[in-house]
Parts: structure tokens; sequence; C-alpha cells
């Protein structure tokens, strides 16, 4: 996904930009640019690479900062390389319209073609270019920026977000909405638009969410909103109540280490929530518990860590519910044989809401009957729209793109969920409830024990950081813990970390071992695959690995066979993979960082990937 930002206002458009495409880095990072309407004509600036060099670009011509509005865009590649040339704003031949885009101009090939014809030529390799000319020659017909816009936009495919601003014109953006999140930010004789919150944080008390198929015309001091055939909309304007603080490092050097620290506070907020009143069944306000229990079989849809959080729930679920549970990759899902039918609860997880392979899966879901389920971070996101039940995160804004504190939120959401639903299928017997109720109360405290006594695990990583790569192993309920931190570290670190069940070792896996192949280790004593695990790690050792674990404290087999050794408080089996993360994100944190890679913003990836 891209971000974007438009300004217009009395204020210091140019910085004002730059500042807001700061906070939206988290979307992406592979090239920025913004465009300035200085009354009579349109200034583009543009660098590719990280934000900084766009900085850089304008620091020495702060005097051509200053206009009347102004447009801004951070990319993520999708069609065409990194190139400044193929960096957004995207200008027309005639160089009065210029425009910044998120999404993905499905029929730009044949669009492209059919504007070459007329005689607009290209110079960039980007979907997005054809939306300029096409916009300049509906211009040309109509006469208005908003006109141009909506008979243009009746010509494209696909999903998108753009912000338009034309010479003729100043004092005024169009922005236009089609499956892809975008805001208009209302200020005091100045408007903002952008694409999340984060980018005009502190700047607006008031936004209007803008829904698909329709526009905004923004000046300094008014804002309509119209649908695509030009007909006034009346929209609803909604209170900001998030703080500037929520996007800073709150003095740690890494929005990664400050949201692995803000975890035991976040499930502590969940449990009270759930649990309020002194109920020992947790209440979900937003979930249709009678009906979502009434399934027969439940899948999971998601992607990357929300999947691994769906993959520790297929365990939890099955054992508490006592009915089949798949779990699927949304980009899988979509081309098998579909079996969802109405007696089917779809849990789609996205921290973003934003993950197109995950709305396309619950959107076929929701077609073929089931009761959808959504977990999402972002209560303002396009999944929702799908959602017949929803259980929000409440993890607060994730900057850091590698996921954590979003995934131990989705632990215990899941986790509540799944004692909510075996509470109303009875497939849980009271006191069971009661137990496991006790034992999840106990766990923010567990999880504030782990980080705040972690010393050791920077003390692996100095030990770890040299290796190319590592193989990570568990077994049961804990493959999807040591499959989340061997991405962590892949991601991030650029070390190649895989993770296996750990029967699955000795059947291809075993042939990589040496002493240049450290293996690590997720297991938790006292449990039907502790032996089985130590085996597997025994096996390890007589290939040379450098052997890795993460347990309980006290397991003393686990003290006396690694080489390094991570713990955290014993805690119930079926609980264990909240805690178990934590010490994996720490590793792959300082891995990354002794490496000295950029953590919050690892190459080649994005917060949430808007394409399929
Ligand atoms: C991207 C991110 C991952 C994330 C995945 C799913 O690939 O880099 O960190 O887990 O998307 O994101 P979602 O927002 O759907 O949970």
């Amino acid at each position: 996904m891209c971000g974007i930002v438009g300004y217009v206002g009395v204020g210091d458009v140019g910085n004002i930009l730059l500042s807001g495409l700061k906070n939206l880095e988290y979307r992406g990072y592979d090239s920025a640019g913004i465009a300035l309407h200085n009354n009579d004509r349109i200034d583009i600036f543009k660098a590719a690479g990280k934000l900084e060099n766009l900085y850089e670009l304008v620091s020495d011509q702060q005097d051509k900062l200053a206009a009347t509005s102004g447009i801004g865009h951070i990319r993520w590649a999708t069609h065409g390389k990194a190139t400044t040339k193929n960096a957004h704003p995207h200008l027309s031949n005639n160089g009065q319209l210029a425009l910044v885009h998120n999404g993905i101009i499905e029929n730009y090939k044949s669009l492209r073609e059919e504007l070459e014809r007329e005689g607009y030529v290209f110079l960039s390799e980007t979907d997005t270019e054809v939306a300029a000319h096409l916009f300049e020659r509906e211009y040309k017909k109509w006469g208005t920026l908003e006109a141009a816009v909506s008979s243009g936009v009746k010509y494209l495919k696909g999903a998108f977000a753009f912000c338009v601003i034309h010479q003729n014109e100043p004092e005024k953006i169009v922005a236009v909405r089609q499956n892809v999140p975008l805001i208009v930010g209302l200020g005091e004789g100045e408007n903002f638009v952008a694409s999340d919150i984060p980018a005009i944080v502190g700047k607006v008390r008031k936004i209007v969410y803008l829904n698909d198929g329709e526009m905004a015309t923004v000046s300094r001091n008014a804002v309509s909103v119209y649908d695509f055939n030009g007909r006034k909309v009346d929209y609803r304007t909604e209170y900001v109540d998030m703080s500037p603080d929520v996007i800073s490092k709150r003095g740690y050097p890494h929005f990664m280490l400050k949201e692995i620290h803000e975890q035991q506070d976040i499930v502590r907020h969940l449990l009270q929530d759930a649990y309020a009143d002194g109920q020992k069944i947790p209440v979900l306000q937003k979930v249709h518990i009678e009906e979502a229990a009434k399934a027969e079989k439940i899948e999971i849809i998601a992607c990357g860590t929300s999947l691994h959080a769906a993959a520790v729930a297929g365990f939890v679920f099955e054992e508490w519910l006592k009915i089949p549970v798949s779990v699927i990759a949304a980009s899988e899902y979509i081309y098998r044989c579909c079996l969802t039918d109405e007696k089917t609860l779809t849990i789609g997880i996205s921290q973003s809401g934003e993950t197109a392979d995950t709305i396309t899966a619950v959107k076929r879901a929701k077609e073929h009957g089931a009761h959808i389920l959504v977990l999402t971070n972002r209560e303002d996101s396009s999944i929702v729209r799908y959602a017949d039940s929803r259980l929000p995160l409440k993890a607060g804004i994730e900057v850091s793109v590698a996921a954590t504190k979003s995934y131990t939120a989705q632990l215990t959401c899941l986790y509540l969920l799944g004692l909510a639903l075996a509470a109303e299928r009875r497939s849980l017997s009271l006191d069971e409830l009661g137990q496991l109720h006790d034992e999840l109360r106990q766990l923010p405290t567990k999880m504030e024990k782990v980080l705040n006594e972690a010393e050791n695990v920077k003390a692996a990583a100095e030990k770890l950081k040299n290796y190319h790569q590592m193989i990570y192993i568990a077994r049961g309920i804990n493959l999807p813990t040591a499959m989340e931190g061997a991405l962590k570290l892949k991601e991030i670190s650029y070390v190649n970390a895989n993770g296996y069940a750990a029967g699955e070792l000795k059947h291809g896996p075993i042939a990589l071992l040496d002493e240049n192949m450290p293996v690590m280790a997720v297991l938790t004593p006292g449990n039907r695959v502790y032996d089985k695990m130590i085996s597997n790690c025994e096996e390890a050792r007589a290939r040379h690995s450098l052997l890795v674990g993460v347990s309980f404290d006290e397991d003393k087999t686990a003290e006396r066979l690694f080489d390094l050794l991570l713990t955290v408080p014993p805690v119930t089996e079926v609980f264990s993979p909240l805690l178990l993360a934590l010490p994996l994100q720490l590793l792959a944190y300082h891995i990354a960082d002794l490496l000295g890679r950029e953590v919050d913003r690892p190459r080649n990836l994005a917060k949430s990937v808007t394409v399929e």
C-alpha cells in the first residue's frame, strides 16, 4: 500500500505534506514526492528511496515550498520499479494536472494504449499515469476538476484513492475513493486529505471517512462530498480521539521495540473489557455469539503474522469447541474448491483490515452464506464492511512493519472468542471455563516479567547475529509460534529463518544441519510433545547445530541441553504461545538491530499489502 496526503490552507504547505508523509512511512518507503500549487504553476519534487531523500532534495529549496495547496505520496511499488520517474505525483502532459494514487488500476494497459493512440506520452511504467492523462482529457471536455475526475473514474477498474490538483483551480483538491481508504481532515481555514489518521493527527479534531464511490472537493473553507455521478452526498464528521503520542517512539530507539513493550497493557485492557463486572465468561460486545456458536465448522483466514495467530486458534478451537477448524492463507482460500456454507463460521483476521487477499477471501465466504467474524485493529477499515460480527484488537496504531503487539492482541481476542463460544456451545464445563479464565487473567503479569527481564535475549542475539540461517522447530500449538519467530527474524534481519514441525525435521530439513545452522526449539515442559521435542533437539545436536531453546523457567532438561536458553514463566500449554512469542520477537529485534538493519522499515515490505 502507499500513503497519500493533501493540504489546502495558509500553512507551510510543503513542510505540512512532508511531515504527513513521515507519519505514513509504515505504508511504504520505496520513493516519495510532493506537488505544490503555486498560483500559476505546479512544482513537483520526487525522490527514489527513503523519505529522507525527498527531505534532502527540498532542503535547499525551502523558498519553493510555500504554496496554496499540495499533495504528497509515499510509495510501495507495484507497477514499475522504485525509481524517481515512477514516483508520484504524476503530471499530465500539459503540466496542468497532478495526482497521487493508492491502489491498482487493473485495466491500465488498455487505457494506456487508448491514450497513446490519442497522442498522450507516458513517462513512467506505472498504472497510475493513465489517470493523469485520462483526467486531463476529461478536463478538456468538462472544464472543471470535479467534472473531469467524476467522468474519468468511470473508465477505471480496480481500487483507487486519488488526490488531484489542477493549475487553473488553486486552493482545491479533489479526492476520490474506491476500495482504498481515504479521509478528509477538517481544520480551521485549512483542510486535509489523507490515507490514514497518523498523517493528520494533532492537526485536526474532526474527520470525514469517504465511502467507496465518493469524491470530495476540498478547499480552504469548505468540503463537499459527491457520488461519482456528481450528486451531493451528506457526510458525517467524526472526532479523532488519537493523540500525536500514539505515533511517537516514546524514547525507544524503534517503534518495534516500543510496540513489543506495549503488549502486556494491551492484553490487560482486552481482558478487563471482556471480563468487566466480575463475570467469568467473556462478553464480546460486537460478536453475535449465539449465531456464531451455531456453526458446524470454522474457517480462519489471514495472511502473514495474522495467519500465525489463526493457526494457534486452529489448535485452541478444536480442543475447546470440538468442531473441525481449517486455517487457510487468504491467498490460497480464494483459489480452492469452496466448501464454505451457511453452517460455517468464517473468521477473517487482519491487523490493518486492508489486506487485499484477506478481503477477497472474506467476501467470497460471505457470498457462500458464512457468518463472518472479523478481527481487526482498524474498525474503520475496508474488511469491516463484510463483517457480521467484529472483534476489535484495540492494540493502537502499529507503526513498525513487523507486527508484534497486534499478534498478541489477536491471540488474546481469539482466546476470548474461543471461551465465549465454548460457553455458548457448552463444550467446556463451568469448572474448565473458570480455570482457563483464572490462567488467562495472570498472563499480563507474566508478560510484564518476560519483557522486564529480557537482558539475556540481547546476549543471545550477540551470539547468533553472525549466522546467515536458522531453523525454528516446535510441535503442536507452538508450531505457529516457531513459524512466527522465524518470520520475525527473516523479515527484519534478512537472516534465512524457517519454521518446521519438529517431527518433519528428519524428513528433509535435517540435511541442512551443521555447525553453521543453529536450531531454535520452542517447547514447554510437562506436555505430551515435550519428550519428542527433546529427541529432535538431540538429533540436531548430533549434527553439530548450535541449540537454542525457548522454554519455561526452571526447565532443568532444557538448561542442560541447550547452548542458549530463553525462558518465560510457566503457563498452561494452551496459553503458552502468547508468552513464548515475546522472547522470539525480542531476539529478532536485537539481531536485526545489531546487524544495523532498518528495523521499522525492512526492505521490500509494507505494513499492509492492498494488492492480491
Ligand atoms: C504484510 C505485513 C505483515 C502482515 C501481513 C498481513 O505482509 O508486512 O506484517 O502480517 O501483511 O497484514 P494484516 O494487516 O492483514 O494483518
